[in-house]
Parts: structure tokens; sequence; C-alpha cells
């Protein structure tokens, strides 16, 4: 570790779990002050163990929850310099039975809540003339997936969310890239059916899924400088050579 986020305070989503933690950790090993926030209780154990300053319980979906959390690190923090998007859900139905619940709850917390956190992050990053967003994404959101339109759909909603966003800060300091991973091996995924796995694994080029702690060092690169300063609106794949674009 070089301590290459030395003095940049972070927001990382979905940090209680999976990819998010794994984020939250390199970013605290790099040196960054780091807020973990994540809808589920064990983020306040995960801040302790991972050593970060402060764990925060937030539903991504609400917009007063998170227009207050970016209010409150402006002001004990003095501002915010990076965001990691890396909360979610995955469920699973084809869409001739999926109802529209389970469509709507998918944009909502795929999509929605992620505008909502850009949003909330963009105000004081304009401000301040310079930050980074990262949101992670998904493959699925570039090939698709069966059984997953609505995941997809969410995703690539973020995908084209990212590039619009990048388009709108360009000369403004404010840099927007999104992470698409392949398969990772998280509660997330080990939820989805072994048969489903197995023919999943014979397929990918790399013959494995991949882990967090392989995600994590893209979105250091990201919010890194110089290491991140060209990467504008782009789309990061660490798929294990699922999607090829
Ligand atoms: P995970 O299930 O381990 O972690 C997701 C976290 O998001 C959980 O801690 C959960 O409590 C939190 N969360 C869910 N809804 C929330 C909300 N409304 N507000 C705040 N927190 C909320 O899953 P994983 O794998 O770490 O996923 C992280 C991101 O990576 C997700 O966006 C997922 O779609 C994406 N992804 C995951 C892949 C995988 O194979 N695991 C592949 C591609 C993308």
């Amino acid at each position: 570790m070089t301590g290459i986020l030395r003095g940049r305070r972070a927001l990382v989503t979905g940090a209680a779990s999976g990819i998010g933690r794994a984020i939250a950790s390199a970013y605290l090993a790099e040196g960054a002050t780091v807020t973990l926030a994540d809808r589920d209780h064990r983020v306040t154990a995960v801040t302790d163990e991972v050593g970060a300053r402060r764990g925060v319980i937030l539903d991504a979906t609400s917009e007063p929850e998170v227009d207050a959390l970016v209010a409150r690190m402006v002001d004990e923090d003095g501002g915010l310099d990076i965001l990691v998007c890396s909360h979610g859900i995955l469920t699973q139905s084809p869409t001739v039975d999926m109802s529209t619940e389970m469509w709507r709850e998918t944009i909502d917390i795929d999509l929605t809540s992620v505008f909502l956190c850009n949003r909330a992050a963009l105000r004081p990053m304009l401000a301040q003339g310079a930050g980074r967003i990262i949101n992670v994404a998904s493959q699925l959101g570039i090939k698709g997936g069966v059984s997953l339109a609505h995941y997809a759909a969410a995703k690539a909603g973020v995908i084209a969310m990212t590039k619009s966003i990048s388009l709108e800060t360009a000369g403004r300091g404010v840099l927007v890239n999104a992470i698409a991973p392949g398969p990772i091996e998280t509660p997330m995924v080990e939820g989805i059916d072994d048969g489903w796995k197995r023919d999943k694994r014979a397929e990918l080029p790399l013959g494995r899924f991949g882990r967090p702690e392989e995600i994590a060092p893209a979105a250091v690169l990201l919010a890194s400088d110089p290491g991140g300063n060209l990467f504008f609106g782009q789309v990061l794949g660490p798929n294990s050579g699922d999607v090829m674009p």
C-alpha cells in the first residue's frame, strides 16, 4: 500500500458486505478517511473491524437519508472527495412471471438510489471543483441475463447515467466512472443456485469467479491521482473474461 488516497474523504455504500466492504478496506489501507454506509445493521461491526471512523445505517433509496449523510460529511469532514456506490440487490424471475413489485424494487434499489447518491455527492464535489464517483454496475448491464431483465436494465441504466453525468461534469473537476464486475464470490452470488454457478464457471475464460479484493484495486485506481486522472465515463470490466466489449 502506498497511501495514494491519503487525506481523501470517501463514502462507500453497500460497505457492510462483499465488494463495498473490500473497497472500503482498500481505501482505508491507502490512507483515506472512509465512511461506510449500508442498510444492514452489520455496518457498525464492519466499521469497527476495518478500523474506519464512521459507519452509518443508510437506506440508499431514501432521499432524505442520502442528502442528510452527505450534508453531515460536508459539515463534519469539510467536504467529500470520493463516492463509491456498491449497494444493491439481485433477485431472479423469468420476465413472463415477474411481478411489477419485483421490477420496481430492483429499479429503485439498483438504479434510482444510485442517482440519489450521485446527485447528493455532486453538490459538494462541484462546489469544491474536485471529486471522483465510482458506480458499481455489472457486466449484465452490457450483456443481459436470463431471469434478470430487471437487474440488467438497472445496471445498464447505471452505466448510461455514469456516462451522462460524466459529460455534464466535464471540465469541472469531477470524474465519474463505473466498474462492471463479472461474477464475484459474495453473499449476493451465494444465493444463486449451484447449477447456474457451475455452468457459469465453466463458461468463463478465466474458469473461476472473482473475489471482492480483486475488484477493490480498480476502485483505488479510479479514485487515485494520477492513476485515475484520464478515466472519464468509462466502464472497467474485471469480469474473468465474460464480456469483451
Ligand atoms: P452483497 O450482497 O455482498 O452486498 C451488497 C450490500 O448492499 C449489502 O450489504 C446490502 O445490505 C446493501 N444494500 C442493499 N440495498 C441497500 C440499500 N437500499 N441501501 C443501502 N445498502 C443496501 O453484494 P456484492 O456482491 O458485494 O454487490 C455489490 C455491488 O456489486 C452491487 O451493486 C451488485 O449489484 C454489484 N455486482 C455484484 C456482482 C457479484 O457477482 N457479486 C457482479 C456484478 C455486480
